[in-house]
């Protein structure tokens, strides 16, 4: 067995050290970097990893399948964790565990490592996954086990060993950040009770700040997926950058929630998914005309499920793959277009057509022109309540 590791690095303080941390302790350090849309400075951090001591590090751009791959799947599902967090976080994990694992099989590595505290859920979607994808890899999480116990501690060490961190002051609050979506936890935001400060958000607006007109925009799906926004064509990506800017600016996507961790404690979470709620919102829209009832109730169950596999952690397994077949079937008929209104925080349907819409005005009308026979409905009732009435 080699000394050689995979450490997913973002080039924050923690995986910096963790990469001097384990070259001291004669591991060969490969530094791995995922580019999910985080927009991080990545040559500045290849830069400093190679100082610290890693002897090469990967970049890899993997929004495109971080789009396709992950979020569009959940985006069928109707995927929201505890009905406020669309998933950003937990949706990048595998994605970035399945990069590791290639980036392990091409460097011939044994290891991988992560920089996780063992209070999250991260470490436990990185490690199931890698798991899942390669058994043979062994996993190291020095910040589990080390004894750097503070932030203070972590600085100090880094002064000592020559390791470059940002010198400007730290945010007060845990960041992570891709595509979809940011997520905000610690500092201030550990009272459930206490207020986020306007600052802490990145991509929205808040209420009294917010565009003061409303937004139109009209969003094209086929077999469930965003292709057009305002009638124009758009890749995945670009379409949720552009979005997320529209509906950021409307003071769309914040949520702020107590939620369950994996590892049963509840934590104070702030999230913010523009493109992800209006997209969530006019998915939900499309479905609403084009799925029967009985399809549509039961999808609803199953996007309980799916948003939990993603969160505990689960992507690669028999229910969730599974689950991805019964979700794509109910995808055939999600074609057409919905018009949203974004105002003030507020993102309002105020339209939805589709080619596959089960809507049938003359069914469902009050004026001229009716076709529901209303004459069967007594039968149909005294039947329906039969049990009721014995
Ligand atoms: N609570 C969220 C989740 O488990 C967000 C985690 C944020 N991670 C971070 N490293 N700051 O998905």
């Amino acid at each position: 067995m080699n000394k050689k590791v995979i450490l997913a690095y973002s080039g924050g303080l923690d995986t910096s050290v963790i990469i001097k941390w384990l070259a001291r302790r004669g591991y060969e350090v490969i530094a791995y970097m995922a580019d999910v849309g985080q927009e991080a400075n990545f040559n500045l951090y290849k830069a400093r990893a190679l100082k610290t001591g890693a002897k090469k590090v990967i970049i890899e751009d993997l929004k495109k399948e971080f789009v396709n791959g992950f979020v569009f799947k959940a985006l069928k599902a109707d995927a929201i964790y505890e009905h406020g967090y669309l998933l950003a976080t937990a949706l990048s994990r595998p994605l970035i565990a399945k990069g590791m694992v290639k980036a392990a099989r091409a460097e011939k590595a044994d290891f991988v490592a992560h920089g996780c505290t063992g209070k999250g859920n991260d470490q436990v979607r990185f490690e199931v996954s890698i798991g899942a994808l390669d058994s043979r890899l062994k996993v190291l999480a020095p910040v589990r086990e080390w004894e750097l116990k503070t932030r203070q501690d972590e600085i100090e060490y880094a002064k000592e060993n020559n390791i470059p961190i940002d010198t400007s002051k730290k945010k007060p609050y845990s960041l992570d950040v891709n595509l979809w979506g940011i997520s905000i936890e610690s500092g201030k935001l550990e009272d459930p009770y206490y207020e986020p400060d306007e600052d802490i958000y990145q991509l929205t607006k808040g209420i009294d700040k917010a565009r003061a007109k409303p937004a139109y925009l009209e969003i094209e799906f086929k077999h469930g997926v965003p292709v057009k926004l305002n009638s124009k064509s758009m890749d995945g990506v670009s379409l949720i950058l552009k979005l997320a800017r529209i509906a950021g600016e409307a003071g769309v996507g914040r949520s702020d929630m107590v939620e369950n961790r994996l590892v049963g404690i509840k934590s104070r979470e702030i999230y913010e998914a523009p493109a992800g709620w209006a997209l969530y919102t006019a998915h939900k829209a499309l479905e609403s005309i084009v799925l029967d009832r009985e399809l549509l109730h039961f999808k609803d169950l199953v996007a309980l499920k799916y948003s939990e596999l993603v969160y505990y952690g689960l992507w690669y397994t028999p229910l969730k793959e599974a689950l991805d077949k019964f979700v794509d079937d109910t995808q055939k008929h999600v074609n057409g277009t919905v018009r949203l209104k974004l105002h003030k925080g507020n993102c309002a349907v105020v339209g939805r057509k589709s080619p596959d819409s089960l809507y049938r005005k003359e069914l469902a009308t009050y004026e001229k022109g009716d076709k529901f026979d209303q004459s069967l409905a007594k039968g149909f009732i005294d039947i329906w309540g039969l049990p009721y009435r014995k």
